[in-house]
């Protein structure tokens, strides 16, 4: 029978203090429960039948950031996720976008690339995309340089396409990838003014004059303290009257940086920096 896996809120700092420590990654700030839950399963991914055995393997840096990051963090992603916030980009934002000679866009926690492709097919179809940059941040490189390559399944395609049409989309998807064997590779152009740059919201530095920062799905796995944290970095970054993008579960209204925000779509997640 195999052995219940278990670990102590001290084993939980010692990862945590081990993590920053050897490997640069602070995890302080992320919420515990999931934080067990998922190294547990970094530890059943390396055979590890206690703490001990795993904090030796921490320890002698047996295991790379990318290895930690993989199993630590959550990369689930999906073109034109939540299809109703691209429509809404579409109709209500990306008028007020068109007035900047150039729009400076960041997509904090990218995951593998498919926000940032959605949006720059929209961005495409409304004759914006050549004068927008698009700076796509993520703490996991593995991520990243599959976010370069933009090659992904065939199969998602079906489910992509419906969402792209519920967004507004005035094409048909398959205009903007080449099929082969299995896979799709999105067409080079969309990907031109794609910036990618390993980042760590938790403790990096802020970006400037973004006109829009979509970051969805990554405060789920912070703290409350530190979402207020990257908020701030968030607010430091944005121009005025910039728009800030979050998860469908998650919230700035609750935040420290609410005076400094407008709502424009509460349902939507979708903020704006006041002027
Ligand atoms: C669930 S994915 C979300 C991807 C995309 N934004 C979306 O909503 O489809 C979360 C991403 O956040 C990244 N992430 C987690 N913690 C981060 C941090 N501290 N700094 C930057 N990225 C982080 C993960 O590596 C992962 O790729």
């Amino acid at each position: 029978m195999e052995a219940l896996l278990e670990i102590s809120e001290n084993d939980l700092g010692d990862f945590i203090q081990l993590s920053n420590k050897l490997y640069g990654l602070d995890f302080s700030g992320y919420a515990m429960e999931s934080l067990r839950r998922r190294v547990l399963r970094l530890m059943k991914l390396k055979s590890c039948d206690s703490f001990a055995a795993f904090k030796y393997f921490l320890t002698n840096q047996e295991l790379s950031d990318d290895d930690i990051l993989n199993e630590i963090t959550v990369n689930t992603t999906e073109m034109f996720r939540d299809f109703e916030v691209f429509k809404f980009l579409g109709e209500e934002v990306f008028g007020v976008l068109e007035t900047y000679p150039r729009i400076n866009i960041w997509h904090a926690g990218c995951s593998t690339g498919q926000e940032p492709l959605s949006l720059a097919i929209l961005l495409k179809e409304q004759g914006l995309l050549k004068r927008s940059v698009q700076y796509c941040t993520d703490i996991n490189s593995e991520v990243l340089a599959q976010a370069k390559k933009g090659i992904y399944e065939l199969k998602e395609m079906k489910e992509y396409s419906a969402n792209y049409i519920k967004s507004g989309g005035a094409l048909s998807l398959s205009d903007y990838y080449v099929a082969n064997y299995g896979k799709v590779k999105m067409n080079k152009e969309l990907g031109k003014n794609m910036i990618f740059t390993k980042h760590n919201l938790v403790n990096g530095t802020s970006f400037n004059q973004m006109h829009m920062i979509m970051c969805r799905n990554v405060f789920i796995y912070l703290t409350t303290e530190q979402q207020n944290k990257v908020l701030r970095l968030f607010m430091d970054s944005l121009a005025p009257r910039g728009y800030l993008i979050l998860g469908a579960k998650e919230s700035a209204v609750f935040s420290t940086v609410l005076n400094e925000l407008e709502i424009v779509n509460g349902k939507l997640k979708i903020y704006r920096k006041k002027g």
